[in-house]
């Protein structure tokens, strides 16, 4: 048990937990500028946004003058239901689904395919063992010239087969999250620290949180045919963590198409 506070249930507190943290802020702006530079060359695209939460990581998308629609996915009532508040009004109306993200189907989406699919902290919410189901439905979901956008938080490296191995990276990470945070605002309220350390301790528990390090994302997003186009880490600027953890945006798309198009 722990006193902390939880915003799994609640998205107001998420979306404060998100917003004092500059490493997600910067990951987001990454997220949005990858997805930005994409669609600058397709014309009436059809975005998806995976585990969409309160609607942070389908800003760009509602806006970008060449998208046509977007479908947000997510299996938290709550955080829909904000989403829908904080992005009508919109130059495009997003369509919900409340449905798990990794068995979602292209009935429940309205389309078989997608010209852009937006994933910012869905793979990590994913438990290990449907990761790669998960990957496979993006790679189904992407169309033949389409791309996935991935933000994610990278632990430094563990041993796979070490609980407390893996333990040490989590608090090794979030030491460094809070850290930035502090940095950035020094008056930072006990409230919002203790949130930022509830996101901690449920990877600490392994659950809700299921975050790797990266050979295991790079392991997974080949078993799923996903080609890395480009990685991009946007956080910390140090190399506290290492040079393969900490914040990354990475461009993918269907790996057996990249072959045939080669
Ligand atoms: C960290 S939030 C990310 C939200 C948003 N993409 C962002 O960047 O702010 C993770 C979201 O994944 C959702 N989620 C967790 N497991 C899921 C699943 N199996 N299917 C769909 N959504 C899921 C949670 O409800 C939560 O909204």
């Amino acid at each position: 048990m722990t006193s902390l506070p939880d915003y799994r249930y609640d998205p107001e507190a998420y979306e404060i937990e998100e917003r004092s943290r500059p490493d997600e802020m910067m990951m987001l702006s990454g997220a949005e500028a990858a997805a930005s530079e994409w669609l600058s060359g397709c014309h009436d695209a059809h975005a998806l946004d995976l585990c969409c939460g309160t609607g942070l990581s389908m800003r760009c998308l509602v806006e970008h003058p060449n998208v046509a629609s977007v479908v947000g996915v997510d299996n938290s009532e709550p955080y829909l239901k904000y989403a829908r508040t904080s992005l009508q009004d919109r130059r495009i109306s997003p369509r919900f689904v409340l449905a798990d993200a990794a068995t979602v189907g292209s009935n429940e989406l309205g389309r078989e395919t997608w010209d852009i699919i937006m994933m910012a902290s869905a793979y990590h919410h994913i438990e290990d063992h449907r990761k790669v189901l998960f990957l496979r439905r993006v790679h189904q979901f992407l169309g033949a010239s389409g791309r996935a956008v991935m933000a994610e938080n990278i632990l430094p490296s563990y041993s796979d087969d070490d609980p407390g191995s893996y333990r040490r990276a989590v608090e090794r990470f979030y030491a460094s999250v809070l850290r930035t945070a502090r940095h950035d605002n020094p008056a930072l309220p006990t409230h919002v620290a203790q949130l930022i350390e509830r996101v901690a301790q449920y990877g600490y528990d392994g659950d809700y949180e299921y975050k790797v390090c990266m050979p295991i994302l790079l392991r997974d997003l080949a078993a799923a045919a996903l080609e890395v186009v480009s990685i991009r880490k946007v956080w910390p600027e140090t190399n506290e963590l290492g040079d393969d953890a900490g914040n990354f945006v990475l461009l993918l798309r269907r790996l057996d198409l990249a072959r045939e198009q080669a």
